[in-house]
């Protein structure tokens, strides 16, 4: 019988914006203050794109940067999924100008709109590709530009995201390392929580500009319940699947949305905050892209080390979550 091969993660790569937009920069820009944004939601700083800059260009260096770790060429890629609700155009997918830009000749590209959990998606596809043997190597990007769609006039909203890159190769692993299991689960009832209605088909595009639809909107709090529920869950779920708990893990990496959320979810997972991957203090939510740049990061600050073991979940507008369990 064939061997189904398991996925690993064979290299990682980031790459963000150089212009910083600091929490007393924004007390320019609206009513508020470094204190409010740092209490509610432990945010500091954030990466904002150049008016030049494209999301195909972030994601294109993170993606060359990942395969210059995992010492694999464009070529090989058979697969570029890319986690986005932030394209450089309406259509087509942005992975395909990723491709472009890289040169991956050889590989079908397309996008993924799960808003925050585009990086776990992506993984959950780049599993089922690899272990049914349709593709031996995935490059999964999460990348937004979502300083394009913030309405800078929405003090609740403006202060919280950031722009920023992450990439991941995977591949076959030799091994027992790798991808244990992949979880993705949505609930299309809460849609309206967080979406931004003005730039589909649905609403003309003279009354959205004129309604001012076409930016992110949320209603924060609700969003800030679900989330807490979804990403603790999700998390207790892969687990027990897998006859493991909290203990079994090196390093739990959350979307990085919000402090609080995120001590919410370790608390509920009776998880301690030393275990537990943070830097949203330096580049606010950059959605799909929060949890490829924290496995980067924490690669490269040795807080995650060959052989580790580490969870990780997100939650996003939709609503959409999901969790990835996977020994490096
Ligand atoms: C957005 C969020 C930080 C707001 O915090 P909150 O404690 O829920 O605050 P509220 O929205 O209830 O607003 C409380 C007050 O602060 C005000 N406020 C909102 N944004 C503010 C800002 N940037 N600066 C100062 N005051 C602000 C509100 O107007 C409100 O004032 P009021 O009491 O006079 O009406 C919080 O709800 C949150 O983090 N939600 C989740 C958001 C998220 O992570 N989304 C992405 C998930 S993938």
């Amino acid at each position: 019988m064939k061997k189904t091969p398991k996925a690993m993660i064979l290299g990682t790569g980031r790459a963000t914006p150089e212009r910083v937009l600091t929490n007393a920069d924004l007390e320019k820009i609206v009513d508020t203050t470094d204190e409010w944004i740092r209490e509610r939601t432990g945010i500091e700083r954030r990466f904002i794109a150049a008016d030049h800059e494209t999301n195909s260009q972030f994601a294109a260096r993170a993606a060359q940067r990942a395969l210059q770790s995992a010492n694999i060429s464009a070529e090989q890629i058979d697969i570029i999924v890319q986690g986005t609700v932030t394209g450089d155009v309406g259509f087509p997918a942005n992975a395909c100008y990723v491709q472009e830009l890289i040169g991956a000749t050889n590989a079908a590209a397309f996008d993924i709109s799960a808003a925050c959990s585009g990086f776990i998606y992506g993984l959950a596809l780049a599993d089922g590709f690899i272990a049914s043997g349709k593709a031996r190597y995935v490059l999964v990007i999460g990348c937004e530009l979502l300083s394009r769609i913030t309405d800078w006039k929405d003090r609740a909203t403006c202060v919280l995201f950031g722009d920023g890159a992450g990439a991941c190769v995977i591949g076959p692993s030799e091994g027992e390392r790798g991808l244990i299991d992949t979880f993705i689960k949505s609930d299309g009832r809460l849609t309206e929580l967080l979406c931004m209605k003005g730039r589909g088909t649905s609403i003309p595009l003279e009354v959205a500009l004129a309604e001012r639809k076409v930016f992110l909107a949320m209603q924060g709090r609700e969003v800030f319940k679900y989330a807490v529920t979804a990403m603790g869950d999700a998390s207790a779920h892969i687990l027990e699947k897998n006859g493991m708990t909290s203990d079994d893990i090196d390093l739990f990496i959350p979307h990085q949305a919000n402090l609080r959320i995120i001590t919410a979810t370790a608390k509920r997972l009776n998880v301690s905050m030393d275990k537990v991957y943070v830097n949203v203090q330096d580049y606010g939510n950059t959605s799909a892209a929060s949890i490829p740049i924290a496995i980067d990061e924490a690669i490269e600050k040795k807080r995650l080390q060959s052989g580790n073991r580490c969870l990780m979940v997100a939650f996003g507008g939709g609503f959409t979550w999901g969790s990835a369990l996977v020994q490096l």
